[in-house]
């Protein structure tokens, strides 16, 4: 049930001035849950798991899959090394939130990535952020710099035999980094190429041993459960996929930005009363609910239509990173097909050929279509180059640069065949 959003307190950033300092996290009860898990008995590792996963944090990364069913995936310690590589990559285009993590509360993901650190048994996280975000790769660092002062990470943590380390990783910006695989590829310095799974991460991951992948949002979660419980994490906003949420809405509206409320929030909710309505008081043509790869709905078809994975694969979409781009009556959807399209090809990494070529296609495809040169006919070649790459390829990438273009070729045909119809070829 989605309690009064009107009234709801922010829980991942609270409105509490420096918070990002220790002292003053310290001072807002930061670190208990840690202190909590590694000195009371009744917190084992896999109790801690099972709250969490009884919880249903579901992944803020884009796929959103339940982070303690993903923790309960790792083999049983050997002694080895194991690692959590948390995510920070950020760069699928409408994306903008980790970075807020980043400078307002960095101390909640790393304790929460400490705590899961706990569960899983880790030895060492790596915090991979893009390497655009040099002020926020900064900012983390000195948020992890003031833990090891204060004893929160390193050898033998609150005089517990519980040891971890935690690095800041920068990326080199690539979009394909930010997958979960190439992004274990980039951090052992190697080129970033997506891994054909299986072997999964958890027992294949960085330099062989079991990893967990997580978004940096995802863990910022867990203080929360650990201090409240499942039950009253499951209590806010959708009943299957639950808890705060980092909203980051851009586009044609008049108050874009990051705005934290519980999931299932009404999109016309988020749009009108959250984010003062459509620049120019104009009519939503299309949303891009979580990021450029989620498919376009129409503003015709937002009646009613909630910000959670059910309501929004209803509707026919998804919700991703929850980074909603709102697109005005105004909106040319050729032009804004080909700059997502362009986007893609110039990201997928080259590996595979459906995606190689298919993207590259897909962009020529559109460029002719922009430029009034288009035929019928290649309206149907958009769709066709679709199938060829869904489900086809190594990684994820090519179906991200697929769904826009199916989505939006049949929701905004109207568009694309006006473009179309005022070629010599059509009218042939
Ligand atoms: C091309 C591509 C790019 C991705 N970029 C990101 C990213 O920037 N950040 C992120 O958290 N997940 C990204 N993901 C998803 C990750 O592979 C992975 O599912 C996620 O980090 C898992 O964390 P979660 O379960 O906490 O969401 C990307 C996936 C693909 C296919
Ligand atoms: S799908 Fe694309 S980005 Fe992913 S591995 Fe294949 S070529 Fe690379």
């Amino acid at each position: 049930m989605l309690q009064d959003w009107k009234n709801y307190q922010p829980l991942l950033i609270p409105n509490i001035p420096n918070l990002h300092r220790m002292d003053v996290y310290e001072k807002n009860g930061g670190y208990e849950q840690l202190k909590k898990v590694l000195t009371d008995s009744e917190y084992s590792p896999e109790k801690v798991t099972n709250i969490v996963k009884d919880a249903n944090i579901r992944g803020r990364g884009g796929a959103g899959f339940s982070a303690g069913l993903k923790w309960s995936f790792m083999p049983k310690p050997d002694g080895g090394p194991r690692y959590i590589a948390a995510n920070g990559d950020e760069s699928e285009p409408g994306t903008f939130k980790d970075r807020q993590i980043f400078e307002y509360n960095p101390h909640l993901f790393i304790e929460g990535a400490i705590i899961a650190g706990y569960a899983m048994s880790i030895t060492a996280v790596y915090v991979y952020i893009r390497g655009e975000y040099r002020d926020w790769i900064n900012m983390m660092q000195k948020a992890v710099d003031d833990a090891y002062a204060k004893g929160y990470l390193g050898k033998n943590i609150l005089g517990t035999d519980f040891s971890i380390d935690m690095y800041v990783h920068s990326g080199a910006g690539a979009y394909i980094c930010g997958e979960e695989s190439s992004l274990m590829e980039s951090l052992e310095g190697k080129r970033g190429y997506p891994r054909v799974k299986p072997p999964f991460p958890a027992q294949k991951g960085l330099w062989g041993r079991p990893t967990t992948i997580n978004n940096i949002e995802t863990l910022a979660n867990v203080p929360l459960v650990i201090k409240n419980g499942s039950a009253w994490y499951k209590a806010i906003g959708a009943e299957t996929h639950p808890g705060p949420v980092l909203y980051g809405i851009s586009g044609h509206i008049n108050k874009p930005g990051i705005y934290e409320y519980p999931t299932g929030m009404l999109v016309s909710d988020l749009i009108n009363e959250v984010c003062g309505g459509v620049r120019g008081g104009k009519k939503v043509k299309a949303l891009i609910p979580g990021g450029s790869s989620t498919p376009p709905l129409r503003g015709d078809q937002l009646e009613g239509v909630r910000m959670d994975a059910d309501s929004l694969r209803t509707a026919g979409s998804m919700m991703g990173t929850a980074g909603m781009l709102i697109l005005d009556e105004d909106t040319d959807m050729v032009d804004f097909l080909w700059r997502v399209s362009l986007f893609y090809h110039h990201e997928s990494c080259g590996q595979c050929t459906p995606c190689r070529d298919g993207t590259g296609f897909l962009e020529k495809t559109l460029i002719k279509i922009k430029n009034g040169e288009g035929e019928m006919r290649d309206l149907d070649l958009l769709l066709d180059l679709c199938t060829q790459m869904e489900g086809r390829t190594i990684c994820a990438l090519a179906d991200a640069a697929a769904w826009p273009v199916r989505y939006t070729v049949t929701r905004f045909r109207e568009d694309f065949e006006k473009r179309v119809k005022n070629t010599v070829y059509a009218l042939a």
